[in-house]
């Protein structure tokens, strides 16, 4: 039976020869995947999601996005690091829902559960036609989805891309953020440069696990916030941005507790 890290990396061998680079795969390996994220990766690869894992888009201290590979086309695995840190910086509103599927000391139960979270928020959104990438599948803190970006790597998170037009930008968010609220019923809660990947010159939203239902009574606050944080950046680029337009023109008037009465 081959180790379970063989299973991961089956490539590792050929693609890191030099002591350098096998050093940097050694922290990896040590950082991310710990003895029970390697068995879940490898159950996720048994199941046919993807072949093996190529190498890190982004790591950071709650978890690393990698690029993995499966016939010749690519997937994003997203795992999360499965630790009391993890969920420090959580919104309350986000906890929330958590408590009722694991208890608070119950780590790994949590990580799960936030993994299955943002698997079924992107579903969610995919259905309602948003730009965000098309989840396969998840196992405990591991969470398989469609790769945005090419054979050189990632694509550019907006902060970083060059933007021509900015104007068509701002449609496009709009048309994006409409969607998102209007077809899928949520409100991102965290919408950034950050947080939006362009990809074949279109901004595709991702990191959705916080997302909320519309209704939800700090919705209307958590999209005004997103949408300010757009309009800083858009009006930065050059776009003419006019705040109250962005925000009904984003379904703000559907947002918040159904009326009583
Ligand atoms: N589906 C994807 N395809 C390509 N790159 C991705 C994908 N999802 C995330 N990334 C990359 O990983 C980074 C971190 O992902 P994100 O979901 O924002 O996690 P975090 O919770 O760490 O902020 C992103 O900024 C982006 O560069
Ligand atoms: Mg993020």
């Amino acid at each position: 039976m081959p180790q379970p890290e063989e299973v991961v990396f089956p490539r590792r061998r050929e693609r890191f020869e030099d002591r350098r680079k096998e050093g940097q795969q050694r922290k990896l390996l040590d950082e991310f995947f710990d003895h029970a994220t390697l068995l879940a990766v490898s159950r996720l690869i048994s199941q046919g999601l993807f072949d093996a894992i190529d190498f890190p888009v982004a790591t950071g201290k709650e978890g690393g996005v990698f690029r993995a590979s499966k016939d010749g086309e690519y997937r994003a695995v997203k795992i999360y690091r499965v630790g009391n840190t993890t969920f420090r910086h959580l919104p309350p509103y986000a906890l929330e829902d958590l408590r009722r599927e694991a208890s608070v000391r119950n780590f790994g139960g949590l990580v799960a559960a936030w993994t299955r979270r943002e698997h079924t928020i992107l579903g969610r959104l995919v259905d309602a036609g948003v730009h965000a990438p098309r989840p396969y599948g998840h196992y405990r803190n591991v969470l398989v989805m469609e790769f945005l970006g090419t054979e050189a790597g990632g694509a550019p998170r907006l902060k970083d891309a060059l933007v021509e037009d900015p104007q068509r930008l701002y449609r496009e968010l709009t048309d994006e953020i409409r969607r998102m609220v209007v077809g899928a019923k949520l409100v991102h809660g965290d919408l950034s440069p950050y947080n939006t990947l362009y990809w074949q010159e279109y901004p595709w939203l991702i990191d959705v696990a916080q997302a909320i239902p519309r209704e939800h009574p700090q919705a209307k606050a958590l999209l005004e916030r997103d949408v300010t944080n757009f309009a800083k950046y858009l009006r930065h680029l050059g776009a003419e941005v006019d705040r109250a337009s962005f925000l009904s023109a984003v379904g703000v008037d559907e947002v918040g507790p159904p009326a009583a009465g």
